[in-house]
């Protein structure tokens, strides 16, 4: 069933070009998103006045980068939470809220319980989900399948890259509905979003230099990451696969908070991952990120970066540096995401760990 891979984890992340192409599938025409499972709600989608994003784990990681990609492209309010968080704080939802939940498996309890409450209060819901016919897809109003196929680790790749192409879509057909986004660059957007299968094809070619890092890291104790807009939840993800599958401590920060308080945690050795922006753009975030890597770099911090091919400018202040095809700033976390994978799970593999069935973690957690 692995297919001559080591685990079912390794075999996912290489199966996670088709996740995104397939999930892409049937979804667009003449360069324009459709998504055909959301028709009859266009007058709800055009009438709502906020989103609320509920997910756990990596979801909600795929749920922060869709607050982005939403409030950038249809210009409406979007708000993310746990949502185990969610119903415990009488949050304001109303029927001009639609509620987007996203879960892999369709059957987390807690997001299932945050989607209930969701409707009880009035609110729309629509839900991405990668298991035809699950509980939580049965509940809502709507539901855009991910087409990753079956998911077998626990720790979730392949889904998370469909996850975040479902919730571009998403936010591609609101703009569309909306009249948020000219045409022009809307089609701009979905022919980068297409781009990606072969984009990331390329990215997995690096796994062996990924693993040497991983088996020469194998002692550490502690690492840190940083990213900045859709690269900050890359951080967190990098983080939380280190966490789950290496039992390693780490931790994932917004570069820009780095000032405000995690710089005191670096010290010589310190390996720190940056998730480096795309300096093209005139909105970049390149130029800060890379004084970011300079102010740690400074201190003795070992730098690993994911950086754009061609970017020279990260070159004299990382220890080693990944890299990814160029792309625009919101489609660089489906490029970037691999590496970090890649790398906690090698790593984990280092220490003999069985990265598919980490120890205490379930698959889908159907208890609150
Ligand atoms: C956790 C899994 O328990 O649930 C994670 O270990 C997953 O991998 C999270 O991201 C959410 O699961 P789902 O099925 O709702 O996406």
């Amino acid at each position: 069933e692995k297919g001559g891979w080591s685990s079912f984890m390794a075999k996912e992340i290489s199966e996670q070009p088709e996740a995104v192409a397939n999930t892409l599938l049937g979804r667009s025409a003449d360069g324009a998103v459709h998504i055909p499972e959301l028709d009859g709600l266009d007058d709800t989608l055009r009438g709502i006045e906020r989103i609320v994003i509920l997910g756990c784990g990596t979801a909600a990681y795929a749920g922060m980068i869709g607050k982005y990609a939403i409030e950038k492209w249809a210009r409406i309010p979007v708000e993310v939470d746990l949502s185990h968080e969610f119903r415990y704080r009488e949050p304001v939802i109303d029927e001009r809220t639609l509620v987007l939940s996203i879960s892999q498996s369709g059957e987390t309890m807690d997001t299932l319980m945050a989607v209930k409450y969701a409707i009880e209060a009035g609110a729309k819901t629509i839900s991405i989900c990668n298991t035809q016919g699950a509980t939580i897809a049965r509940e809502s109003d709507a539901v855009i399948y991910t087409h990753a196929g079956p998911e077998v680790a626990v720790a979730s790749t392949k889904a998370l890259v469909a996850q975040v192409t479902a919730v571009y879509l998403f936010g591609l057909h609101l703009a569309r509905l909306r009249g948020t986004l000219g045409t022009a660059e809307a089609s701009v957007l979905l022919a980068e979003l297409q781009a990606v299968p072969a984009k990331l094809a390329t990215v997995l070619e690096q796994h062996a230099e990924i693993r040497e890092l991983a088996h020469w890291m194998s002692d550490t104790r502690s690492v840190l990451f940083l990213g900045r807009h859709v690269g900050y939840p890359v951080a967190l993800e990098g983080a939380l696969k280190l966490k789950e599958l290496a039992y390693i401590h780490a931790e994932g920060f917004a570069a820009g908070e780095l000032k405000h308080g995690p710089i005191a945690l670096i010290e010589p050795g310190q390996p720190v991952f940056v998730v480096v922006p795309s300096p093209r753009g005139a909105d970049s975030l390149h130029p800060k990120v890379v004084s970011n890597i300079q102010e740690i770099r400074a201190r003795g911090a070992r730098v690993l970066a994911i950086a754009e091919a061609g970017d020279a400018s990260v070159l004299p202040y990382a220890d080693k540096v990944f890299t990814i095809p160029p792309a625009s700033a919101f489609f660089e976390p489906l490029l970037a995401f691999a590496p970090l994978q890649i790398f906690a799970m090698e790593l984990a593999a280092a220490k003999g760990l069985d990265v598919d069935q980490p120890r205490n973690l379930a698959k889908s957690v159907t208890v609150e």
